[in-house]
């Protein structure tokens, strides 16, 4: 694969509005990272949820993607020598992968790339410290305390400066953008004074929190007349639209319109109308239903349960190592569930063939965070214990895989559960409960969800559970163990027709038609 020549960047370095050179995109998704990276010299897809639901997106509708490629391979001597950061893992361009760090736009895997490059020390100002340090953990109910911090802020601007210009120099005249997530607030203002004749769109992907904590961020009026600078502005949540659109009021003075489609209109200084509204993401369900019916997956399954030591009940949990995904509360939950069968003698004691398992995959990243080491060695620690006190020779309770899975591995997992826990203390939707749901074409599987994951609003009929009080995470667990195989199918039924109800595409399309002007009924969502 090589790179196309006469990349749009070379023909726009500076990017102004009054002397600008379209790209050639009609389409042009923004995001941290792309949507792929080079590991060991070869191509895989990037982490997170983000991704995996853009993905099929971008390729479906020939646009480009600018991003980081997810290493610091070009930092700046000067960011070097000025210290820091230098335990950052570089990815390798081997042969396999094209050199990602070089400007310009390189077609990989059906999608044009547009990179991004960070030093060591953009890195950590604008990734570690912004992004995951201070907006990350205040967005998610402040459960863990931000860091503000007035220099590290100074480079997410330039940062968001550097991704809006690259954008500028990518986008066809009168083409969209679309811009993703909170580690790029500002890059809709920024990309609108660049380039007033395009349409901009911006989407967050977790929870915009309520305003006694956003009130806390130093750059509040920033972030929101950064937001301010797209057309449309989409959230998880009817709730956290509402959020925005009283911050708005608040911080900047937005009037606000309300439309007969019960979605909001909010008016800027400058007399144009941001249109903001819920549009809960989803996943490929054909996608996912298509590797259940492979027969490789419907083997694996049967290999799995067999590998576990063919348990009554298998629970399963699919998270990144984070820890705003409850991973800790579920398995002081399980720990307790083990504790209560022990002492109803329900079980076979520690005989090798475990009554029940919990299966937990966690997927590393953000590992250069204290929050996110401590959080490595709390949940390490507690499947120590648990196994500690409830396996047997060869037999663990817990089977804890510190690892990414393909969605190839993923399905057949999902597949061959009784019981699929997701426990996160606040999250902006989690598609793990929705890909779960949708590789069960056999109406079985029974789905614990947190109340305060965005996807409880659609997946009324899971078990749902407050993560917050352990009794209740114990009791949902047991109440899932003894449903009834009757149970099981029906809400696993009412569950499959909501997922089926509206997957990514139609996420995307509702988003794309809103940002083109047509009202999209209900977008505020009910
Ligand atoms: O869901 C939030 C998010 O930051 C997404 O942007 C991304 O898909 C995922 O988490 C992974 O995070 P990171 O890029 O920090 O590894």
């Amino acid at each position: 694969m090589s790179a196309a020549s006469g990349s749009a960047s070379e023909n726009n370095p500076g990017g102004r509005a009054d002397d600008r050179v379209s790209g050639r995109h009609e389409l042009v998704i923004v995001a941290n990272r792309l949507p792929v990276q080079c590991v060991d010299g070869e191509w895989s897809t990037s982490p997170g949820g983000l991704v995996r639901a853009m993905l099929g997106v971008a390729r479906g509708r020939g646009g480009a993607w600018v991003g980081w490629p997810g290493d610091t391979a070009a930092q700046t001597p000067e960011a070097t020598a000025a210290g820091a950061h230098e335990a950052i893992p570089h990815l390798p361009h081997d042969a396999g992968c094209l050199d990602l760090s070089t400007q310009g736009v390189h077609p990989v895997e059906g999608v044009d790339l547009v990179p991004v490059t960070l030093s060591a020390d953009e890195f950590h100002h604008y990734y570690e410290r912004i992004s995951n340090g201070a907006l990350w953990p205040l967005y998610h109910d402040a459960i863990r305390p931000s860091v503000f911090d007035a220099a590290s802020w100074s480079v997410y601007r330039d940062v968001n400066r550097r991704f809006a210009e690259s954008v500028a120099a990518t986008v066809a005249a009168g083409g969209t953008v679309w811009v993703h997530d909170y580690h790029l607030q500002l890059v809709p203002e920024m990309v609108r004074e660049l380039r007033p004749d395009v349409k901009i769109g911006f989407f967050l992907h977790i929870p915009f929190p309520p305003q006694e904590l956003f009130m806390r961020l130093p750059w509040r009026e920033e972030i929101i007349r950064g937001l301010l600078g797209a057309d449309v502005v989409g959230f998880q949540r009817r709730v956290a639209a509402e959020n925005f659109v009283a911050l708005a009021h608040r911080l900047v003075g937005s009037g606000i319109v309300e439309s007969d489609h019960s979605a909001v209109g909010v008016q800027t200084d400058d007399g144009r109308l941001v249109h903001v509204g819920a549009f809960p993401i989803s996943i490929d369900v054909d996608e996912i239903e298509e590797i259940a019916r492979r027969p490789a997956s419907v083997e694996r399954v049967r290999q799995i349960r067999q590998q576990l030591g063919d348990p009554e009940a298998i629970l399963l949990g699919v998270d990144r190592l984070d820890y705003t995904k409850g991973i800790d509360v579920r398995l002081a939950g399980f720990a307790s569930l083990l504790e209560s069968r022990r002492a109803g003698a329900e079980t076979t004691g520690r005989d090798c063939k475990p009554p029940i398992v919990l299966v937990q995959i966690a997927v590393p990243g953000r590992e250069g965070l204290d929050d996110y080491v401590e959080e490595r060695r709390k949940i390490e620690q507690l499947v120590g214990a648990v196994n500690g006190d409830h396996a047997a020779l060869g037999c663990p309770a817990v089977h804890y895989l510190r690892t990414s899975l393909s969605l190839e591995d993923l399905v057949p997992l999902y597949m061959a559960a009784d019981v699929m826990l997701v426990t996160p203390l606040r999250d902006g939707m989690n598609l793990v409960a929705k890909e779960f749901v949708a590789s069960r074409a056999d109406k079985s599987g029974v789905l614990v969800l947190s109340e305060f994951a965005g996807a409880s609003d659609e997946l009324t009929d899971a078990i749902l559970v407050n993560p917050h009080d352990p009794d209740a995470v114990v009791d949902a667990m047991r109440c899932a163990l003894e449903l009834s195989a009757e149970e099981r199918r029906e809400r696993m039924t009412l569950l499959r027709k909501a997922v089926a109800g509206s997957d990514v595409h139609d996420w995307a399309e509702a988003f794309l038609r809103s940002l083109a002007g047509e009202a999209v009924p209900g977008s505020l969502g009910d």
